[in-house]
């Protein structure tokens, strides 16, 4: 297994992160020219999310060919000058292989509408008539997740969109397909893979309607993931690269046996319940503030739970899915420095690898659009005319998609504040947000005092104290319902974090004396601390003895 326990992975969104040539689109020549700005922040690895030809439907998630690039985003030569230059710089590349599904614009799909039986076997075909839907199971970008081919009196399984086909796992020609693909970017010299929602990719034997929910019990985490798994990694070789998998809806146990190095298949995992503790009934869609105990109980059971069984977390808030964490989490007003620092610290410090995405070592915030036609994102149009269709007015709908579309991660990187936040000399294919005149990369980068800054000072003590990238942890105060806070410790070093995930004053009795312990860091100025002390709204402190 690759060392990877003191690194630390940016994600870029290769359309909104950088362009080169004024088309309005990010591309690979952008986060080229941008190297030195990661290399200073110190970040090891850097996961693109897809870049590989595809018709865009779902932004790069509906692959029609896994082994190219997209004209839009530059050329193959493009691709091995930034796995170059990166190297220069220390940073190693990590590529997103979205491998439940292909577009339906892919050769193999394609062959399959062309009749041919050994690619209809590529994908999850079942004979049926127009009237008779399989399963009544539910895509999840809405609507049903069968799609009927007339031509072939066919019905084909999306549980994304109608162009994202799943693939056939069980078929071993596909398995072998895929590991050639690993095999041939692992050639140019990439360090690792992040692997889309592969908790799905293994299907039922028997296919049945779901009474009480939306089908995803009948394929989340397969009978035959982990065996597939282990096969794709050890068949490909890809055993010593550092993998991550993106689990949809998962469970504790599994990503465990995901993670665990003796099982021999993935270094670490992304789960996201705690990122669904302010959707009210679990329903993205429907909005409510944070549950914090919910939130630190989650946190707790997830981190405590990956140790015990030797289990490693992907660390994060962000991601080009989800909403920004200042946004939701902290406060975009009086606090906003203060409450992004605090978000960074409290995952940054935990037992884990963090992931910062694009901005958000910036302190990005949401867009706050106010029309229908800003949004680009393909679940957000089609949850539009679902909720109008449930009954919303549009003002209520577009509150909703305010606060939770996938645009709001998706907009363009802000590096300064001239046309366009600096993005693209050209028309940016989504709207950044006004604040970019005052949050942005170049004002940050003179400012010691500023988010940036305080990430930079993260990423720095992961590699300098092996109580963070190695040490074990314990969760504190857990029935407090504003600090999360949790010890970390090896044989020769302890560390404390405090977070107050609130913009109020919280109260807080230390168990045992850290008074003489040093600050490690914090976001307030103070300078000293008491077994029982008030922190500020939402203080970060990390004490080190
Ligand atoms: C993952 C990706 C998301 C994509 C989906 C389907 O959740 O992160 O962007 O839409 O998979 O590939």
């Amino acid at each position: 297994m690759a060392d990877f326990k003191n690194k630390v992975v940016y994600q870029i969104y290769p359309k909104s992160f950088c362009d080169s040539n004024g088309d309005g689109e990010g591309d690979l020549k952008g986060i080229t020219s941008k190297l030195d700005y990661l290399q200073d922040l110190g970040v090891d690895l850097l996961w693109s999310t897809p870049f590989f030809p595809s018709p865009q439907r779902d932004n790069g998630y509906d692959v029609s060919d896994y082994c190219a690039v997209d004209p839009r985003f530059g050329t193959m030569e493009d691709l091995e000058e930034l796995i170059a230059e990166a190297d220069k710089r220390g940073i190693g590349l990590m590529f997103d292989m979205v491998f439940n599904h292909t577009s339906t614009q892919h050769e193999w799909f394609q062959k399959a509408l062309s009749g041919d039986k050994k690619y209809q076997d590529y994908y999850i075909f079942k004979d049926g008539t127009p009237d008779k839907i399989p399963t009544n199971w539910v895509s999840k970008f809405g609507g049903p997740a069968w799609e009927y081919v007339p031509g072939l009196g066919k019905w084909y399984l999306h549980l994304f969109d109608v162009t994202q086909a799943d693939l056939n796992w069980e078929n071993p020609e596909v398995r072998e397909e895929l590991k050639n693909v690993l095999r041939f970017w692992k050639a140019k010299g990439i360090k690792g893979f992040r692997f889309d929602v592969v908790n799905l990719i293994s299907k039922p034997e028997v296919y049945e309607n779901d009474y009480i929910g939306d089908g995803r019990r009948f394929y989340t985490d397969g009978h035959h993931v982990h065996g597939f798994l282990k096969e794709l990694v050890a068949d490909a070789e890809i055993g010593d690269m550092v993998t991550v998998g993106e689990m949809s809806s998962t469970s504790l146990d599994n990503c465990i046996r995901y993670t665990a190095p003796k099982e021999k298949e993935l270094t670490m995992c992304f789960s996201f319940h705690h990122l669904k503790v302010d959707y009210k009934d679990g329903d993205k869609w429907s909005l409510m503030k944070p549950d914090l105990r919910k939130l630190k109980e989650l946190f707790t059971t997830w981190q405590e739970g990956m140790q015990a069984q030797d289990g490693w977390n992907a660390l994060f808030w962000c991601n080009h899915d989800q909403p920004r964490a200042v946004s939701r989490f902290g406060d975009e007003g009086k606090y906003w420095v203060e409450s992004a620092k605090m978000l960074a610290s409290a995952i940054h410090l935990m037992r884990g690898t963090p992931y910062i995405y694009q901005g958000e070592e910036l302190g990005m915030t949401n867009h706050h659009y106010t029309s229908i036609d800003q949004y680009r994102d393909v679940e957000s149009l089609n949850y539009y005319q679902i909720l109008l269709d449930k009954g919303k007015t549009s003002e209520e709908a577009l509150e909703i998609l305010a606060a939770r579309s996938r645009d709001n991660g998706r907009t363009p990187m802000q590096w300064d504040d001239s046309h366009a936040a600096g993005f693209t000399t050209g028309t940016p294919w989504l709207a950044p947000p006004e604040n970019y005149h005052r949050i942005n990369a170049k004002a940050q980068m003179e400012d010691a005092a500023s988010v940036r800054a305080f990430y930079k000072k993260l990423v720095a003590l992961r590699k300098e104290l092996a109580v963070i990238s190695e040490g074990k942890i314990a969760f504190i105060l857990r029935d407090d319902p504003q600090v999360l806070a949790y010890r970390r410790y090896t044989d020769n070093a302890q560390m404390l974090v405090l977070c107050n995930l609130t913009g109020e004053n919280a109260e807080v009795t230390l168990p045992e004396s850290w008074e003489k312990a040093n600050i490690l860091l914090t976001n307030w100025s103070r300078d000293t601390i008491r077994d029982k002390m008030t922190l500020k709204p939402y203080e970060c402190l990390a004490l080190l003895k």
